[in-house]
């Protein structure tokens, strides 16, 4: 309530980049002070039954993870768990810093409960990041994912540069083990040669590239939300014969005929939309993913959640973990605590689903 009332129009007044920057600056500061970490838990902390989760061998010790895009540059790794996260998509991260796709790169649509995201992957760069994430000292328990994508600039706007590109950014942090998993991006809206991996021609050059990098975490797929279940299916399949172990459901919404105010549409649009309308697409992909599946992939559920009953609409579609990015800005850090005291109560320890 303290969020939504006082906090929360605030914010809202400052322009959105602005204002994403300096929560990721407070975050980073305090959350290295031990005391304020403390009183954060106090307030936002989760205090229910033990729901943690072993999903492909990693231990969460909650399900309910940040999704990328917020720390680009992976510096909130001690600040989460204090508001009740079990981990995050640090990134997405590129083989060299990106500055980003000119402004306005993100608008937000109030009453649509949406952000219209067209920030084009700005970011520190592979190295500066993997340094960073190898010193980590986030709590144990607490799971730091890296979320890989191109480079957004004209070097990169063809495939074999791309795939150069992604493999870059993968070598790299495996070399030094930064992270405990991967995730490869292939559905950024906002990238200057567009969503070439999501075709599946160009999937199968750029999985059976990365194959060749050594790598023994868990890995998964963002998939665009986009497109019709048979070619959804098609990338499915690829993704299963590489040897992925799920994956993140999904991306941003392009369809802008989607959102319920249009009115409210920036008069050029530009980017994708995050938030409400990206929930029911998500769902129907999760579901139809699980069915179809049964348990061959982990799915990590993404998109409009702004409540635990939301959270708990996915998790009954089949995801095994949820991420929140557009919610947590609207509704405030006590959005984590109240999904994951959804999942306590829909998953008592006892009737917890199997782990993988
Ligand atoms: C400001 C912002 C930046 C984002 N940047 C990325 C990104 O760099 N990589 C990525 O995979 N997804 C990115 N996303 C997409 C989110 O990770 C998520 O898939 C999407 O927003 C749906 O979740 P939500 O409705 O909880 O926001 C971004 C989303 C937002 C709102």
């Amino acid at each position: 309530m303290f969020y939504k009332i006082i906090l929360r129009p605030i914010f809202f007044l400052c322009d959105p980049e602005f204002m994403h920057d300096f929560m990721v600056f407070f975050g980073r500061t305090f959350g290295a002070i031990a005391p304020i970490r403390f009183l954060l838990e106090l307030v936002w902390g989760y205090r229910g039954p033990d729901i943690s989760k072993t999903v492909d061998g990693i231990r969460y010790e909650r399900p309910v993870l940040l999704s990328a895009g917020f720390d680009c540059d992976g510096g909130l790794m001690r600040i989460l768990p204090s508001i009740s996260f079990g981990g995050e998509e640090v990134g997405s991260v590129t083989a060299r810093a990106c500055a980003g796709n000119p402004k306005p790169r993100l608008t937000r649509l109030v009453r649509n409960k949406s952000i219209v995201v067209y920030k084009g992957l700005r970011n520190q760069g592979a190295e500066i990041i993997a340094k960073r994430l190898v010193k980590r000292n986030a709590d144990e328990g607490f799971v730091v994912g890296v979320s890989i994508a191109q480079t957004n600039d004209e070097k990169v706007c063809d495939a074999e540069a791309g795939i150069d590109d992604y493999c870059t950014t993968f070598r790299i942090m495996n070399k030094v083990g930064a992270g405990d998993c991967y995730t490869i991006n292939i559905s950024c809206p906002n990238t200057f040669g567009g969503e070439t991996f999501a075709k599946p021609e160009l999937l199968k050059r750029l999985l059976a590239k990365l194959a060749e990098v050594p790598c023994s975490k868990p890995r998964y797929i963002k998939m665009p939300i986009n497109l019709a279940w048979n070619d959804f299916k098609e990338l499915l399949d690829i993704i299963g014969t590489f040897g992925y172990n799920g994956v993140v459901i999904g991306n941003l919404n392009k369809d802008y005929s989607l959102i319920d105010f249009p009115e409210d549409a920036p008069r050029k649009w530009r980017g994708g939309l995050s938030g409400k309308t990206c929930f029911e697409l998500s769902n129907e992909l999760i579901r139809k993913t699980r069915a179809e599946y049964g348990k061959r992939f982990t799915i990590i559920g993404v998109g409009g959640i702004f409540s635990g009953e939301d959270a708990l609409v996915k998790f009954r579609a089949g995801a095994d973990l949820v991420q929140v990015v557009t919610g947590m800005i609207f509704e405030g850090p006590s959005l984590v605590r109240e999904i994951c005291n959804a999942y306590a109560s829909e998953y008592p320890p006892t009737r917890a689903p199997a782990q993988q």
